[in-house]
Parts: C-alpha cells; sequence; structure tokens
C-alpha cells in the first residue's frame, strides 16, 4: 500500500516505519516537512525517498498551505497518510479530502492529554502509568478515533525526559503494528468509528 509520511521533526517513527516497510506491506511514496531542519528528511534521503519542504511562511493561510499539500499528495495516488510527529494543525480541508485515510501516533494514553508536554503533564498528576496512542485522526485534535495503545509504568525518578524515551521505545514497534493492520485493510473508519474485522474498537 503507498503511503505518504508527513513529518516535523527527529524522525524517529519515520525510521522505524521505514525499517519494517517490507515487512507491512508499505511502500513509502514521499516525506513531507513543514521544517526544513527535521532530522527525518535526512533519513528519508538516506534511505532513497523522495522528500519534500513545504514552507509555511510562503503561504497566506492554512487552507492554502493544506491545499498545496493535497496537490502533491494526490499525485502520488497514496491509500494511507501517516503522521509521525508531524507539528502542525490540519485544516478541516485536508481532513475531509483524506477522510478515514489518516493515522496519527501520540504520546500519552489518550484521552488524557491531547495536545503538548504530554509527559510532564503525566507526572504533575502523578500517573503510575502513561503510554502512547495511534487513532485515526479527525477534525478533533488528537481526539480522533483511538486504534491501539501501549502503556508503560511511570517510576518515582522518572523525568520527562526518561518518560519519554520508554514511550517511544514502544511508539517504534505500536505503529508498525498497527499500520500493517491498515495495510491489510483489516482497520477501517466507519461512520467515524474504528473497526478492527469489521468490528468496533
Ligand atoms: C512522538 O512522540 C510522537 O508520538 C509525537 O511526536 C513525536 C515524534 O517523534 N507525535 P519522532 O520525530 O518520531 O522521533
Amino acid at each position: 500500500m503507498k503511503a505518504v509520511i508527513l513529518i516535523s521533526g527527529n524522525g524517529s517513527n519515520l525510521q522505524s516505519i521505514m525499517d519494517h516497510a517490507d515487512g507491512i506491506d508499505l511502500q513509502i511514496s514521499a516525506v513531507i516537512s513543514n521544517n526544513m531542519n527535521a532530522y527525518g528528511l535526512k533519513r528519508a534521503e538516506i534511505g532513497n525517498i523522495k522528500t519534500h519542504f513545504l514552507d509555511p511562511k510562503k503561504f497566506n493561510t492554512r487552507d492554502d498551505f493544506d491545499q498545496e499539500m493535497i496537490k502533491i499528495i494526490d499525485s502520488f495516488s497514496i491509500e494511507v497518510i501517516i503522521l509521525a510527529g508531524y507539528m502542525r494543525i490540519l485544516s478541516p480541508l485536508f481532513i475531509h479530502h483524506f477522510s478515514g485515510k489518516i493515522l496519527n501516533i501520540h504520546p500519552s494514553l489518550l484521552p488524557k492529554y491531547p495536545g503538548l508536554d504530554t509527559h510532564q503533564r503525566a507526572i504533575n498528576a502523578s500517573d503510575t502509568h502513561h503510554g502512547a496512542t495511534v487513532h485515526f485522526v479527525t477534525e478533533k485534535l488528537d481526539g480522533g478515533p483511538i486504534i491501539s495503545q501501549e502503556v508503560v509504568t511511570i517510576e518515582n525518578n522518572d523525568t520527562a525526559s526518561s518518560l519519554a524515551k520508554k514511550v517511544l521505545e514502544k511508539e517504534h514497534s505500536l505503529y508498525p503494528k498497527v499500520i500493517h493492520w491498515y495495510t491489510q485493510s483489516r482497520l477501517k473508519l466507519i461512520n467515524n468509528t474504528a473497526t478492527f474485522d469489521g468490528k468496533i474498537l
């Protein structure tokens, strides 16, 4: 199945998806970033994957930016869009255009802690557990139907960065696993609900 991956930063999830691509029947047609300095762009180049940098400063509105991204993505005839650390809010225009085809990974046990600083927020709340979530992307930020989660234990001596490291390690196996379900057509968004083998998740 052909995919485009959107990134903004380090791209460790991108790397893990690239490393698993053959085994999960995924062909990465391009990697697109809104950040010229995203290390993920380097990772893609090393992996011989086409890259695009789209400069937000060159567009007047979010819709203009996303319209250009739609144009680029449509040129690849892809079936899935994978957000892997893409730090820009997507317009309803974009989300509707690719409805049911956009996956995201978020570093918290959603619906807890949508948005930023999830690790510190979990520590501040004295949570005993934290983790990562893969979900379908809908208009509600980090609020689309949940597909799968991985849990880690928060130890007394954990800091935001030690916790981030533990969660990332889980992300690197969780995301390829879910993407594989998607490429096998086992996972679908139907009436705004995530389904697996036809059953509501
Ligand atoms: C990950 O924690 C992911 O959950 C979040 O952004 C981070 C991206 O990390 N959406 P990387 O760029 O994949 O290393």
